[in-house]
């Protein structure tokens, strides 16, 4: 798995869809939205892991949906859709998105909290990215609201985890220990692997053959 997500994010870091969405992003304003070596990071454990439902919080403008939905069609995965939550009205959500991308963009205008209380987000998710309030209290949150929402093998990935304790935390709970052997006990441990690079953290939900 590394290595597929490591030539995949090398890939696009040279490419001209990177140095594209970069002048994009400069001429709109920056502020708040990933980075490079993220937004690398972020197509490669998309385009690793194929999936077909995608929930994003956060969308914002859409730095990061656009390098989920580029990792999408460069897997050709016609089929597969990219749910983008944005809760402020004043943002142009997703406006960065080259529109050659967006047959597979749905943006969600409303908080996540509620959006999920009324239950208007899929049941069932591939991958699920964390980009909204990055408060301890709401990334842990978020995070046990989606993991029971992710099939076996999903993904669920955080952005700017270096902001507090909540996905170190989150990880070390889904992970259960063999006093005996020292050994993981795989019937308790509910993810798979986990890693960490630049500011996005990821976990593979248990059942991935990754
Ligand atoms: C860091 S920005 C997202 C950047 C975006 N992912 C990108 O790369 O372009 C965070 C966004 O999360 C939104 N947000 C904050 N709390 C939220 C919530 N509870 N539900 C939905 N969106 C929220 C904010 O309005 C803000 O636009």
């Amino acid at each position: 798995m590394w290595d597929a997500v490591a030539r995949f994010a090398k890939e696009i870091r040279v490419s001209e869809f990177m140095s594209d969405m970069i002048s994009r992003r400069d001429a709109y304003g920056s502020d708040g939205v990933m980075g490079a070596l993220d937004c690398a990071t972020l197509y490669g454990l998309t385009r690793w892991l194929r999936p077909v439902v995608v929930v994003e919080s956060g969308g914002f403008i859409g730095m990061s949906s656009a390098f989920i939905l580029k990792a999408l069609v460069d897997e050709k995965l016609a089929t597969s859709k990219l749910y983008s939550i944005e809760l402020s009205e004043d943002c142009e959500q997703g406006v960065l998105i080259p529109d050659e991308l967006r047959s597979e963009f749905e943006p969600v205008r409303g908080r996540i909290e509620d959006l999920l209380k009324a239950n208007r987000l899929p049941e069932s998710v591939d991958m699920f990215l964390h980009d909204s309030s990055h408060s301890y209290r709401h990334m842990l949150w978020e995070f046990r609201a989606f993991w029971p929402r992710l099939r076996d093998g999903g993904l669920l990935v955080s952005h700017d985890v270096q902001m507090n304790a909540a996905f170190p935390e989150f990880v070390t709970k889904t992970y259960a220990h063999e006093k005996k052997t020292g050994r993981r006990d795989f019937q308790r441990s509910s993810h798979h692997e986990w890693g960490r690079w630049g500011y996005i953290g990821f976990a593979i939900k248990k059942g991935s053959t990754g």
